[in-house]
């Protein structure tokens, strides 16, 4: 199985001198939580990093000389550098049905039990895939992007769910999927959604609030509460 890492983003929401996924918090970088969050589990035998084209710090990575982790060159959006990733796979002869594990450099407070379960799921049905998620517990409102500070209706929150990451796939349908995705111009945020596209159900496997994906500055301090306290 093989843990796959879109890493290449610049983090323009964090408002920081360099990409979110080297900040450091609770000891480590977030990428390398995530890499170390990954391989928690026997079953991912090797994991895939995207990088962006002008990285310059990957070299201090703790997984920088691990042979088990490789590195490939992102592209402009998170779901291209998905795809630099599957076709680097592809060209090194992985199994077309293997599964991969996509998972979020911002996210570190992946748990060994969560990623445990989210495998489990994909296993049991791997045409269909699996991803963390989790029930949402606000009152969501629904407003026209053009009036967005008026409400024009609220949503049934019984019905929806906050994707996280793990999502897990099998290699070639995961990449077709996101292919034919991007050719119909629809939005590819998740795996998820473009496995959907196709007209599969993935299988949501309920995460936890330690995954979340640390995107604002004041996101760092609650990375930091969740890692020290799992480290305990
Ligand atoms: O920007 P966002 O938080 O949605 O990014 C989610 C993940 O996708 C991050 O790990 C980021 O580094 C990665 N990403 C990427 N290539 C891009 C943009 C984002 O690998 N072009």
């Amino acid at each position: 199985m093989i843990g796959v890492i879109p890493a290449a983003g610049i983090g323009q929401r964090m408002e920081a001198e360099i990409p979110k996924q080297y900040l450091v918090v609770a000891g480590k970088t977030l990428l390398d939580h995530s890499i170390c969050a990954l391989f928690n589990d026997p079953r991912i035998e090797q994991v895939w990093v995207a990088l962006h084209e002008h990285d310059r710090w990957w070299p201090q990575s703790l997984y920088a000389k691990d042979q088990r982790v490789h590195t490939t060159q992102g592209g402009g959006t998170r779901a291209e550098s998905v795809v630099a990733i599957l076709n680097a796979l592809l060209q090194q002869h992985a199994k077309k049905d293997a599964l991969v594990v996509v998972h979020d450099a911002a996210r570190p407070g992946l748990s060994t039990n969560a990623l445990a379960r989210v495998i489990d799921a994909a296993e049991s049905e791997p045409e269909r895939g699996a991803l963390l998620a989790l029930p949402v517990r606000d009152t969501v409102k629904f407003a026209h992007v053009q009036a967005s500070s008026h409400v024009a209706r609220t949503v049934d929150r019984e019905q929806l769910w906050l994707a996280q990451t793990p999502q897990v796939f099998q290699l070639e349908p995961l990449l077709t999927a996101i292919t034919h995705a991007q050719a119909n111009k629809i939005a590819v945020t998740d795996e998820s959604s473009a496995m959907e596209s196709m007209g599969i159900s993935p299988a949501l496997v309920i995460g936890n609030r330690a995954g979340f994906k640390v995107t604002d500055p004041e996101d760092l301090a609650l990375a930091e509460y969740y890692l020290q306290r799992a480290s305990q």
